[in-house]
């Protein structure tokens, strides 16, 4: 019987129309050919949404998200859109659609593909093999603590946790380092903030459940530094919001670009896939973007949360293959490069490998 599922399709602002067309393209190609069928509905948010309708966020979307079975999402923001006022900016929209779907764990992979070793400003011997996951919390910590405000001669934001709300976070780490090497390195501040001590308290309570994963803790500037100095030693990465933002960025050079990292945000209901990377309005409507890392992100929204394990294997191996042939786009082209690409031939070539 065919499988039939929703898809919510956020396109957004920047080289958003460009990339998620692409994992469209690749969407449709494999399902045909593993038998299951895909409906999508678009839906509005970040600037686009301001334009049509006034608020980032419209409640159209708010309710078009609970119907979907998983949502895949572009990028958001622009120059446009920067000099709103902050609850009408396309970030604020964002935020709120990651709250509004309870998507509070944010998995960010970042490992690096053989045949881009040369890509990365790091030496290969450094890089060969990273496989790295970052779990980052994604609907708590300073992003949404309250109080916040801008006064005219002073500004404040709040960084929050809840016992609950690390408690969830820490075992979806947990969950997923028993199914990886069963190391976690908790990420944190707690030499000088209460909310890190916390964090960590509780991050060692939930570690009583899972005897066999080894955990350590790492104060976030040395983590930073030993995310270049020696990416190898890690394997899940359990940090907060605005750390994990921030780290998931860096972690992504080691794979030689941001436009190859996908996410999954899953939570409390239907599941949201996007790239890592921004909405590049500087390269938008050329045709130049990279595609892989929403295709990519496509790919964990078939695993994740359809099940389709074998069409996101053979969305994966049609990544590798394209990179093996050599096929780059322009911000990979410096490296072993047999042709240079636009962002629609990248998706033509991704899909007629993954549909064999
Ligand atoms: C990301 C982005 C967002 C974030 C912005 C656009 C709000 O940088 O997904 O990493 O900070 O979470
Ligand atoms: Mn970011």
């Amino acid at each position: 019987m065919t499988k039939s599922y929703k898809i919510g399709v956020i396109k957004g602002d920047g080289i958003g129309p460009e990339i998620i067309d692409e994992a469209i393209k690749v969407l449709d190609a494999v399902s045909v050919a593993q038998g299951c069928n895909l409906k999508y509905t678009e839906m509005l948010l970040g600037g686009v949404a301001i334009d049509e309708t006034g608020v980032p966020l419209p409640d159209e979307t708010i309710q078009g998200v609970g119907k979907c079975d998983a949502v895949l999402f572009g990028a958001i923001g622009g120059p446009k859109w920067d000099n709103l006022e902050r609850h009408l900016r396309p970030e604020t929209g964002l935020l709120g659609l990651r709250k509004e779907m309870g998507t509070f764990a944010n998995l960010r992979p970042a490992t690096v593909y053989d045949e881009l070793i040369n890509a990365s400003t790091l030496k290969p011997g450094v890089i060969e093999g990273v496989d790295i996951m970052v779990v980052r919390e994604l609907t708590g910590g300073i992003y949404f603590g309250e109080p916040r405000e801008l006064l005219e001669d002073r500004a404040y934001n709040t960084m929050v946790y809840t016992r609950e709300e690390v408690e969830r976070i820490a075992r979806v780490a947990f969950d997923i380092a028993m199914i990886r090497q069963k190391r976690i390195c908790s990420v944190d501040k707690a030499n000088v903030l209460e909310v890190s001590q916390f964090w960590r308290e509780i991050v060692e309570e939930v570690a009583k459940d899972y005897p066999e994963v080894e955990l350590s803790h790492m104060y976030v500037d040395n983590a930073a530094m030993q995310l270049i100095r020696d990416p190898k030693q890690f394997d899940v990465i359990l940090t907060g919001n605005i750390f994990g933002d921030i780290l998931s960025d860096a972690a992504s050079m080691l794979s030689g670009s941001i436009g190859l990292l996908p996410s999954a945000s899953t939570g409390e209901g239907v599941g949201l896939f996007e790239p890592i990377h921004g909405s590049a309005p500087d390269i938008a409507g050329q045709g130049i973007a990279n595609p892989l890392a929403t295709i990519s992100s496509a790919s964990m929204m078939l695993r994740y949360a359809l099940g389709e394990t074998k069409s996101a294997d053979k969305i994966d191996a049609a990544i590798k293959k394209a990179l093996k042939e050599g096929y780059r786009t322009g911000d990979i082209s410096d490296y072993d490069a047999k042709e240079v690409v636009t962002c629609s031939e990248m998706g033509d070539i991704i899909a007629g490998y993954a549909s064999k």
